[in-house]
Parts: structure tokens; sequence; C-alpha cells
């Protein structure tokens, strides 16, 4: 890194009470493949963080060892302070992180409200019936109604009947967008969520997550490869470069960091 961490992150790097996640020499290999090396960070309650850099860089990896899809191969990463080596994803999702994946997880037999309903663990359930009727008829009168408040602050209110599969592919991310929010997580993960979305599905989407994270304290970080987005949507940012963790600071002075823009924005503008 080049001494660009500043505010968020320096009051970060003293353990505390406001420490909502905090990773320690996180590594991730695939056979010889260092997909993850050494990756240590924090975020504090209610920080909304941008987590960017190539193709490649490791950033759905990195939410995949988070949310237990993966197991680190060394490091730690913890949780509200817990430890989350060798919990499952169903009980990591149950402590409060929610997440989407770079390409939306619905079940196309249910409709978009049902889809809402059936809790911020179903992308990681076997579409059975018996599973299906379990996560539908238990969390129904519990989460109907914050289903369709969330459904309709992402503009899909009009269309809780239809089925998810007849939705364009913007509005299908939008809807895992709201399901993870009906459950109130604590942290949330969004890997790429304007992929597919208009300019202004994209601005809609920065107010609703901000209103989120200002009315309950959500903690977000967000994988995008929208400037303008991540720009507009985060306090602070953390770039990976080939598993390796690049830069950590204030947005702003991320993006106009030389290294940065060698590394990152080159391409991209
Ligand atoms: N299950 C896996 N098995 C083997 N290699 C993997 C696996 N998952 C990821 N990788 C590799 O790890 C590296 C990081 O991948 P990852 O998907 O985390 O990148 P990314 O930063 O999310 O990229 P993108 O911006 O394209 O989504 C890549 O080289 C990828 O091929
Ligand atoms: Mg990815």
């Amino acid at each position: 890194m080049n001494g660009l961490v500043s505010e968020p992150a320096s009051a970060v790097g003293q353990a505390g009470a406001d420490v909502l996640l905090d990773l320690v020499g996180v590594s991730r290999r695939f056979g010889g493949l260092h997909a993850l090396s050494d990756i240590t960070f924090r975020v504090r309650k209610g920080e909304v963080v941008g987590l960017v850099g190539s193709n490649g860089s490791g950033k759905s990896t990195l939410f995949n060892v988070i949310t237990g899809i993966y197991a680190v191969s060394a490091g730690r990463i913890l949780f509200q302070g817990q430890d989350l080596s060798g919990l499952s994803r169903h009980t990591i999702a149950r402590l409060g992180i929610a997440r989407t994946f770079q390409s939306p997880r619905l079940f196309t037999g249910l409709s978009v409200l049902e889809n809402a309903v059936i809790g911020v663990d179903a992308p990681y359930k076997t579409p059975t019936l018996l599973n299906l009727l379990r996560q539908l008829w238990i969390p129904w009168h519990r989460y109907a109604s914050a289903a369709r408040g969330a459904i309709s602050a992402c503009r899909l209110g009009m269309h809780e009947d239809r089925n998810p599969a007849t939705l364009p592919y913007g509005e299908r991310r939008l809807l895992e967008v709201s399901r993870c929010l009906v459950s109130s997580p604590s942290l949330l993960l969004l890997d790429e969520p304007t992929a597919g979305l208009s300019d202004e599905e994209s601005n809609a989407l920065i107010r609703l997550l901000h209103g989120t994270a200002r009315d309950t304290g959500l903690t977000l970080i967000v994988i995008d490869h929208r400037v303008s987005f991540i720009r507009a949507l985060c306090d602070r940012l953390v770039v990976l470069n080939h598993g390796e963790l690049l830069e950590d600071g204030l947005t702003a002075a991320v993006l106009a960091a030389p290294h940065v823009i060698a590394a990152y924005l080159g391409e991209e503008g």
C-alpha cells in the first residue's frame, strides 16, 4: 500500500467494539493459484466499503470465504468477534451476513414476493419441494410485510406476482438485493449489483442502500466495476490486485492514486 489509509481505515486499525468484520491474514489457494494472499482489513459497523480490482483479482473469492462457501487456506475471519472458521454457510447467514451472487440465484417456480420471503440463506438451499415448503410456509407471516416493503423499495412492487424468470436481468438482480434486506442483516455483501442495471436503476439502488444504511445501521461491502456507482456509494475502498491488498483508504483518495489507476483504472478510465 502507498499510505492512503486515512480516517476510516486507521480508526478501524485499533480493535474496538464498533468493528463488525475483521480479516486477519486471509489467504485462499486453488491448487497452485493464490486467489487471495494475506488479506488484512477491518470493517466498522455502518461503513459502506467498496471492494474493487481487475477481473480475477479475488473479489468474489473474498465474499466466498467470508460467507463460508470456501474455507480459508490461512488466516482468520471474525464477525462481531466470532471466528467464522468451520461454520456452515447457513449458520453464517443466520449470524447476519447476507449476500448476492455475481449471477442471480432465484427460485423461478416461485413469485417475486415469495422469493423475497424465503430468507437470507435461500440461495444456498437445494430447491427440493421440502426445502421450498419449509422456507415458504414457516416465515410467511413473519416476513411477508417486510418482503413487500423491500420489493417496493426496489421498485418491484408491481411485479410481486410474476415469475422472476420473466423479469429483465437488472430487475432479477434487484430482487436478490430486496430478498437480502428482508431479514435485516448486519452485513450485506453485494457482488456486482449494477450489472444489467440502467443508470437510473443504479442511482435508485444507491438511494435505497444509503437510506437503509442510515436507517438501520446496515454495513455494506460492495463489489462493482462501475466507478461512478462506487464513487457515489462508498465511504472507503479496498483494492485487490492479483489476490493481494493493493490499497485501503477513503474513496476519493484511492481513486486518484496513481498506483491504483495503473493497476485497476487504467483501462476503465
Ligand atoms: N473454485 C475455483 N477453483 C479454481 N480457481 C478459482 C475458483 N474460484 C476462483 N478461482 C480463481 O481465483 C481467481 C480470483 O477469482 P475471483 O472470481 O475471485 O475474481 P474476481 O475479482 O471476482 O473477478 P471478476 O471481476 O471477473 O468477477 C481467478 O484466477 C479465478 O479463476
Ligand atoms: Mg467476481
